[in-house]
């Protein structure tokens, strides 16, 4: 057993004691522009700590950070130098300490993000390969090969970078020479490790200790899908063109309709969602991974307090995502298929069939998301009308884009209807002030390596990424004490700001709050789902324990069912549902 810090040991106090994790609301802090504590323009750790008492207020269970160590920033953080400190830019380890202690005094427990796909170029692991000949054990610990073609001048295989552009990039050896080429999955700045290194094992386990032993509660696994590469790195075309966050294709919509029919209640038979593109990638979902995570899984076992793995892995079909949490493996597999699914009541339905039948099979908890960094916000995202690949984002020249006003309702109706939904859910910073997508961000701001890589052609993440706003009249909307703000904040900002919604009913913040304040109270997060009939084929209407939910996709107002209203996505005159909105009544 391992020795803890005094105060890891006296911080654990929370309500939630057993499994905690299979019920949890996990909110998603994006820590680059969650809060600025210190004028920079930059989210950092003494930010977040000062405004706990709002996520407190919230009702949320954990919050997620994504990156805050060492880095170059050339994907946000997800280019790691140094696994085991603190980015200036963030703070200091001291701070990360504090953070904590202020999160568990407060209930709230903290998971964060692990990054063990690729480092950064930066990273001295890398740099030292650099420098070391072909065929050096510095080398070997990256995915080094010789070219193809004269003298080498052709990359190792055909494999493309998610970000776009070749996954292979040529390094110039001590001669001065051009010599081998490194994988990168992403950008070049992030060489991926070879997983079948023993040293590089034992130095992810050596960072998981680091952190669990400062009192984290888990980790969400970056890229949890893609560590092992298909032994020759042999050629492969993905069959569609864009594709998701290093994603196996991910779930389409026209998958998601791609059923034999419906039932007369509208359930769609045969919920099988299609496999668009994960099969046959030589470099996503391979087997060799799940021996990582039982590794893992064992390590995080020796550890008070029930810390969890949490896999980003865009892996479909689900019943495959499901792999990623078998009994010894992680915790949880983020739901991709469900935030990738339209606002269809027959999708919908198709998709809750099958993500509860899929991790159900293996006794492992459904989770939910609908927003996240690497997505359009839902307030927009639900209400594009034109195809939008994951990852490509959406910018002054994007076709299809809706008006606000519709789309922030159906998305508040989809929150709805997910908050209601038995598992773990997740949010994203701003998502509870009704944030949508920024699509005006000007040119010379945007940073995202996929806006680089693809000369524009592609906005990339930007636009979901924008610093918070907390109070509605203050400098840089009250993100940080100056009027810096690393990405430029629009006007609208002042009315969605935290300070304008607090306590203001109707408001989306009120929304999320009540929404998770019975959740918890009538227990829906370990409930079940029971599909009701009598309901038209576009309205969603399930009940889970003693509340019933009714979520209307279509475009005509229904009659509620009888029972006192609970919660609705929009203030209701009278007992009609209009299109988009949700109501949650007591059976
Ligand atoms: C997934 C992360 O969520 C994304 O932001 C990042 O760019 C890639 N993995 C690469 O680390």
């Amino acid at each position: 057993m391992q020795a803890f810090p005094s105060f890891v040991q006296m911080s654990y106090s929370f309500r939630m004691t057993s499994e905690w994790w299979r019920t949890a609301a996990i909110y998603q802090i994006y820590p680059r522009s969650f809060a600025d504590a210190n004028g920079d323009g930059m989210g950092d750790l003494a930010g977040i700590t000062s405004r706990l008492g709002d996520l407190h207020d919230l009702g949320i269970d954990a919050i997620w950070l994504s990156p805050f160590y060492t880095s170059p920033q050339r994907d946000a953080g997800y280019d790691v130098t140094d696994y085991c400190d603190v980015d200036p830019r963030f703070g200091t380890l001291a701070d990360f300490d504090a953070m904590v202690a202020e999160a568990h005094a407060r209930d709230i427990r903290v998971i964060v993000d692990l990054v063990p796909n690729h480092s950064s170029d930066q990273h001295v692991w890398f740099q030292a390969a650099l420098a070391a000949a072909p065929g050096s054990a510095e080398r070997a610990r990256y995915l080094f090969r010789d070219g193809h073609g004269t003298a080498g001048g052709l990359p190792p295989n055909n494999w493309e970078s998610v970000f776009g552009g070749p996954a292979w990039t040529r390094v110039t050896e001590a001669d001065g020479m051009p010599g081998q080429w490194y994988l990168h999955l992403f950008d070049s700045s992030q060489p991926d490790f070879d997983w079948t290194n023993e040293v590089v094992r034992e130095e992810f386990r050596r960072i998981l200790r680091f952190w669990l032993d400062r009192g984290v509660d888990g980790f969400r696994v970056d890229v949890a899908h893609g560590m092992i590469k298909a032994d020759g790195l042999p050629d492969y075309t993905p069959p569609t063109a864009g594709g998701s966050m290093g994603g196996a294709g991910g779930v389409t919509a026209d998958a998601l309709h791609d059923t034999v029919g419906t039932d007369a209640t509208g359930v769609a038979l045969e919920p099988e969602i299609s496999d668009e593109a994960g099969d046959g990638a030589p470099y996503w979902a391979q087997d060799g991974v799940h021996e990582i995570y039982r590794d893992w899984r064992a390590l995080l076992d020796e550890y008070p307090g029930e810390r969890i793995l949490a896999a980003e892995a865009w892996v479909d079909p689900l019943s495959r995502v499901a792999k990623w949490v078998r009994p010894d493996e992680m915790h949880q597999a983020f739901n991709f298929a469900y935030l990738e699914t339209p606002w269809d009541a027959a999708a919908l339905r198709t998709v809750i069939d099958a993500s509860l039948d899929a991790f159900g099979a293996v006794g492992a908890p459904s989770t939910w998301v609908l927003s996240n960094h690497d997505v359009v916000r839902h307030a927009t995202r639900l209400s594009v009308t034109e195809p939008n690949p994951q990852g490509h984002g959406l910018g002054p020249r994007s076709a299809g884009l809706p008006s606000y006003a519709p789309g922030l309702r159906r998305a508040r109706a989809a929150t709805a209807l997910m908050l209601a939904l038995p598992g773990s859910a997740y949010l994203y910073q701003g998502e509870e002030l009704g944030l949508p997508e920024v699509i005006h961000l000007p040119d010379d701001a945007r940073q995202d390596p996929t806006w680089f890589r693809t000369a524009g052609e592609r906005y990339g993440r930007d636009g979901c990424r924008v610093p918070l706003p907390w109070e509605g009249s203050a400098p840089s909307y009250g993100f940080g004490p100056s009027d810096a703000s690393w990405l430029p904040q629009p006007a609208q900002w002042a009315e969605l700001a935290r300070d304008q919604q607090r306590g203001v009913a109707g408001s989306t913040l009120s929304m999320y709050r009540d929404a998770l304040a019975r959740r918890r109270e009538h227990g829906l997060a370990s409930g079940s789902v029971e599909w009701l009939t009598g309901y038209p084929a576009d309205v969603v209407a399930l009940r889970n324990g003693d509340v019933i939910v009714v979520a209307n996709t279509g475009s005509t107002a229904i009659e509620l069912p009888a029972g006192d209203v609970l919660l609705t996505s929009e203030v209701l005159a009278d007992r009609a549902l209009a299109p988009d909105t949700t109501a949650w009544l007591r059976a």
